[in-house]
This record gives C-alpha cells, structure tokens and sequence, in this order.
C-alpha cells in the first residue's frame, strides 16, 4: 500500500492540496493511494495517543494502523521555523516502533513560503527516518515559493514535473 501524508494539521492546507495532486499523479500511472492528512488527527492525541496511552485512544489508532499497512510512504512537508511541523514529530513518535518505519520505503516534498523549499526540514526529516530503518529516496522536490507557484489546485509546469519524475523513481524504488 502507497500512503501519501500530509505533514501538517493547519486547516485548508497548502500541503493537502499537493497531497491530491500527488495522488492524481500516482493514479495516472496505474497507482492507488491513499491520503492521511493530519489535519483529521483527534486534536487531544498528544495527551491520549502517545507513552503510556500508546494503543489507547479509537481514534489515533486507525492511523497506526494505515501506516502500519504501508509498504511507500510520500510526506509532503512544509517548512514552519526552518524545519518540518512539530505535530509531524509528534505523529511519527505516536507510531508502533520499530515496524512502522523499518525496511519501508519512502519519498519527500518539501514546500515554502520562502527560498528554501523546506530543504532543511527534508534533512533533518531524512535523518529521523534513517535513524527508523526506513529508505528515504534521494530525489526530494523542493518547492519554494510556493504561492507563486500554485494557482487554483494547479502547480507550476516545471513542479508537476519535478513531482512526476519523483514518481517515477519512487514507483521504480
Ligand atoms: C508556523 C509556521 C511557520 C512557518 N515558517 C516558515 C519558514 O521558516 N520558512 C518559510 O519559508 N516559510 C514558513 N512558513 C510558511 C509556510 O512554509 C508556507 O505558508 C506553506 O505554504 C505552509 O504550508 P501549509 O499550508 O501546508 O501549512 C511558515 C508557516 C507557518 C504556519
């Protein structure tokens, strides 16, 4: 199973929409996939979901279980304070350890406001799932300026490129 996350819980993300442009791309190339925004996570899991409440709580634990299931994982990760969202962190520590992430496979997109495209956050996101066992494929799109880059769902030319040629290599991985 291919899961597509969407990195941040903000409402009416910018993130959410490349997510379903994502999802399009991989269904054009004969590829099912399912999207896990964190914006559906129950608002209270950082108290009920994690440590002790590990398993606990009915409504966090369908996305262990999601991400249990899947075999590729695609985040699309914003940049918030040169890095990725606090609430990504927090999902991934709330995961079963060490099978969610071990011998897995999974691709990044990072985006911005600013120059970066969420470089920064890609790396140290790549170390944290290095550190789980997971492959991180090398080709991670960075999409700065993001806002002039997006009109109306649609992305520029040249980043649905980008994020096409990831799948590619991400479905070949
Ligand atoms: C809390 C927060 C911190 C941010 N920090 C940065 C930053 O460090 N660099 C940057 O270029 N943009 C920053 N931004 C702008 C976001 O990267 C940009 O608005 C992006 O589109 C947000 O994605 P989202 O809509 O998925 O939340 C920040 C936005 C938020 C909400």
């Amino acid at each position: 199973m291919i899961s597509i996350i969407s990195g941040t819980n903000r409402k009416n993300s910018v993130s959410k929409k490349i997510a379903h442009i994502y999802q399009t791309i991989l269904e054009a190339k004969g590829e099912q996939a399912t999207i896990i925004s964190l914006e559906d996570l129950p608002i209270d899991f950082m108290g009920t979901a994690l440590y002790e409440n590990s398993g606990k709580n009915e409504l966090f634990n369908p996305f262990r279980e999601l991400i249990a299931q899947s075999q590729k994982m695609i985040f699309v990760v914003p940049e918030y304070n040169g890095s990725f969202p606090g609430v990504l962190k927090a999902f991934i520590d709330g995961m079963k350890y060490p099978d969610s992430f071990r011998d897995k496979k999974a691709a990044l997109v990072g985006l911005s406001s600013g120059i970066q495209g969420a470089g920064l956050a890609l790396s140290h996101l790549t170390d944290i799932f290095n550190y789980c066992g997971m492959h991180v494929l090398a080709q991670k799109p960075k999409l700065s300026r993001i806002e002039q880059n997006l009109t109306e769902n649609k992305l520029s030319e040249l980043y649905h490129s980008l994020l096409e040629e990831q799948v590619d290599k991400l479905l070949k991985f």
